[in-house]
């Protein structure tokens, strides 16, 4: 794939990014000579063993840490550090507890004072999409995991970041919730076309939601692959039990597993 940055679609660029860790003067190379570019619009899935870096990798694409060698760019600027333009869903859930559940959907759109016509709008629009409009006054503590992360998820969209960063949103969750979190960001992708970029350590998680999938090696991660993801574009859970699904999944799982150490 072309990586040249100047590509008018792309929208998040990380060009020859390499982090070393320093830890008790011992330095680690987290990450080694990564290039991946993210379109406009697009859904992208990164997948990789534990520790290869995937973090680190959405930390540095967040601006929320440096790269230690070769750069970042959104919308073809050198990414400074962190700003209102990113989207950030870690795995945990990170609302604010002494918030409503319609305040902590609001609290982007609040911060940017947008008016308050506007904002209402919008939390209602997302407390539909996400289902959870009879919520709309509960706390999160009176949530269950599945419904916070609806929140998260809703919260991060509803300020329509230039990119949202999802780093293993959904790995806390029970099967069953997790599949129809899946079909959910699905279908907001396909209503909203968010760009977004979503770490798992789950293939099949990745090869449903994505349109393309980045596979990376062990530490020091690297990318070993980039495979373009040819399903349908409407895509409901029963895909997963069609044999193209499962060709898709298989032939990702043998570059994930075909591991020499490097
Ligand atoms: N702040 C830090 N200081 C030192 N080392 C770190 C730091 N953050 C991460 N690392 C190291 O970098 C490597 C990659 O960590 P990272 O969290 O990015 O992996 P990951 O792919 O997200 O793993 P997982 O799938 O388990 O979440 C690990 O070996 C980790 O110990
Ligand atoms: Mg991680």
């Amino acid at each position: 794939m072309a990586l040249n940055a100047r590509v008018a679609n792309s929208k998040i660029v990380a060009v020859h990014i390499s982090k070393v860790y320093t830890a008790k003067k011992r330095e680690m190379i987290a990450m080694r000579d990564i290039n991946i570019e993210i379109l406009r619009n697009e859904f992208v899935g990164i997948v990789g063993p534990s520790g290869c870096g995937k973090s680190t990798l959405l930390r540095l694409l967040a601006g929320l840490d440096e790269p230690s060698a070769g750069v970042v760019q959104l919308n073809d600027k050198v990414l400074r550090g962190p700003g209102p333009d990113l989207g950030m869903v870690f795995q945990g859930y990170t609302l604010f507890p002494w918030m409503t559940v319609e305040k902590n959907i609001a609290f982007g759109l609040t911060i940017k004072k947008l008016p308050r016509e506007r904002i209402k709008e919008t939390v209602d629009r997302y407390l539909a999409i996400i289902g959870l409009t009879q919520f709309r006054s509960y706390y999160p503590k009176q949530l269950s995991g599945g419904m916070k992360q609806r929140v998260a998820i809703a919260r991060a969209l509803a300020n329509s970041p230039e990119v949202l960063l999802m780093d293993e949103p959904f790995s806390a969750l029970d099967p069953q919730t997790k599949s129809s979190m899946q079909l959910l960001l699905r279908q907001i992708w396909q209503l909203e076309k968010p760009t977004i970029l979503f770490v798992t350590h789950d293939i099949e998680e990745a090869v449903f939601l994505s349109q393309r999938v980045y596979v990376m090696s062990s530490r020091p991660g690297t990318i070993k692959a980039n495979e373009l993801i040819k399903l349908p574009n409407e895509r409901t859970l029963d895909l997963k039990d069609t044999p193209e699904f499962i060709a898709i999944r298989r032939q990702i799982e043998a570059i994930l597993h075909d591991d020499d150490g490097d």
